[in-house]
């Protein structure tokens, strides 16, 4: 799809299809619209959608109506108009269309602009039923948004940011067997080889050179080899990077500490901290935006075996710290602590763990908010900041010494579970152990990730607030 902005009058655009936005009450200046508008009793609520041909004094031969309801417009009501648009657009198998501008409360045009193409581009991903041919339902080749500005930066922004959605999508929504951590490292080494970054994979021997210990007890059990993938993209000088780190558990059956058989098949969207670190980075690279930003994406699979570890093991990190394994399900946190340790070598500005960490965290916050954990207020601050601007929310939890003490164990320095209570918290307090040494945060995405039910499907979350958080670094 390609998005531009345009100077020319709506009523003049000769593509195949132009946007009408109506406000609640808002009586249409050209007559011939307000009648078909009465005629059809279009209610202007929110989204509501209505196909129009041959309005006089338009040049194009059909005109697709949106409501956006009462003033003042919201951003996220803007966003429900986009969808609806989206799917309109689609039924009506329309290739190109022009879009005025529009007034969203609090956000500029450049917002406008970017949320617009990034909607609109999502809205077209399909997911790849594997071996089935795909039918392709998309037509929709261009867009025109109506602008004084100059360039397509926002547009341009909008877009690239589903095009990082689109592989964090694909990437969630892909077997388990074939979305294995090789394939994730490939998939790393096919952007560094796309997008001319740097790229470093170490395999197992390579990991256990540096003591990751921790780390390799996951995938003891498997027999798809661990991997440690990282990925930096360079385009401001010496600065340090901004590091982001995903967890990539490949599959999560809770190894030894086995699942429950029920929606078992979801915990393939267990490695969708790494498929958003790789999105962002996708985003970032294809903005070319002058920073410096290195993802490390640490991957296993958890399976239970005869070689398994078992509650009970001793792990040594490679921070030197010890980890009791109480619960073999618990492994998202034991992957993460020893690719934060491997961080330090970047010397990064801040480092940013995205993981699908804990099942409480979504009695806490449901599907709407990521929740967020810090040692650095101002970080924490940031991420609100972008999160809010990208329509892709987090919410901070606290991260207090007292929750801290309940990771204590008999027989190593913590175990890795701190009982019932809590359990997003004290799963961050676990790996705060290991980020003493710089700026940090931890995403915990395992209510926003994915969607369950119906609409099962990856949605590409974090992208927007990860790509926005690094867009205002610079
Ligand atoms: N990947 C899961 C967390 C998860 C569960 C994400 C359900 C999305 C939906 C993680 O590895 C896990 O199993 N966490 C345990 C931790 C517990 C054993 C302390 C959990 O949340 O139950
Ligand atoms: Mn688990
Ligand atoms: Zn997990």
């Amino acid at each position: 799809m390609e998005f531009s902005v345009t100077h020319q009058a709506i009523d003049l655009y000769s593509g195949d299809c132009a946007v009408v936005f109506v406000f609640k009450d808002q009586v249409q200046q050209n007559t011939d619209l307000q009648d078909l508008l009465t005629l059809n009793n279009f209610d202007s609520k929110v989204a509501n959608t209505l196909v129009l041909s041959r309005v006089k004094s338009y040049k194009t031969s059909r005109l697709i109506v949106v409501g956006v309801g009462e003033l003042p417009l919201s951003g996220k009501n803007y966003v429900k108009s986009m969808l609806s648009l989206a799917s309109a657009l689609e039924t009506a198998k329309v290739i190109n269309v022009m879009l005025p501008s529009i007034d969203v409360d609090g956000k500029d045009e450049l917002w406008v602009q970017q949320i617009t193409a990034r909607v609109l581009q999502n809205a077209s991903y399909q997911v790849d039923k594997h071996g089935i041919e795909k039918e392709n339902n998309n037509t929709l080749a261009s867009v025109s948004v109506y602008s004084a500005l100059k360039d397509n930066t926002a547009l341009n922004q909008g877009l690239a940011i589903a095009n990082g959605m689109a592989l964090t999508r694909e990437l969630g929504d892909m077997p388990p067997n074939i979305c294995t951590p090789s394939y994730l490292a490939e998939t790393a080494q096919s952007l560094a080889k796309n997008y001319g970054l740097e790229c470093e994979i170490l395999d197992e021997d390579g990991m256990e050179g540096l003591g990751m210990n921790s780390l390799l007890s996951v995938g003891k059990g498997s027999s798809e080899p661990s991997k440690l993938i990282s990925l930096s993209y360079k385009n401001a000088g010496d600065d340090q990077p901004i590091v982001l780190v995903g967890k990539g558990v490949t599959f999560d059956s809770g190894g030894i500490s086995l699942k429950a058989g029920a929606g078992m098949d979801e915990m393939k969207y267990d490695m969708c901290g790494a498929a958003s670190v790789l999105g962002t980075m996708r985003a970032v690279a294809e903005m070319e935006l002058p920073i410096n930003l290195t993802v490390v994406v640490p991957t296993v699979e958890n399976m239970p075996a005869h070689n398994a570890s078992k509650p009970g093991d001793v792990v040594k990190s490679m921070s030197g710290q010890t980890i009791e394994i109480l619960n073999t399900d618990a492994e998202g946190r034991l992957i993460l602590c020893d690719a934060l340790t491997y961080c330090e070598k970047f010397n990064p500005s801040v480092v940013i763990d995205v993981a699908t960490l804990t099942g409480a965290v979504i009695i806490a916050l449901g599907k709407h908010h990521s929740g967020v954990m810090s040692n650095d207020q101002a970080l924490a601050d940031d991420l609100k900041e972008a999160g809010n601007t990208a329509l892709d929310t987090v919410w901070q939890l606290p991260l207090d010494d007292e929750y801290d003490e309940l990771l204590k164990s008999n027989f190593a320095d913590m175990a890795n579970i701190g009982g019932r209570e809590a359990g997003t918290v004290t799963a961050a307090c676990f790996l705060s152990r290991f980020t003493k040494d710089y700026r940090w945060a931890h995403l915990d995405i395992a209510g926003t990730a994915w969607d369950s039910g119906l609409k099962k499907g990856a949605t590409g979350r974090p992208v927007p607030l990860l790509t926005q958080y690094v867009i205002n670094q610079t």
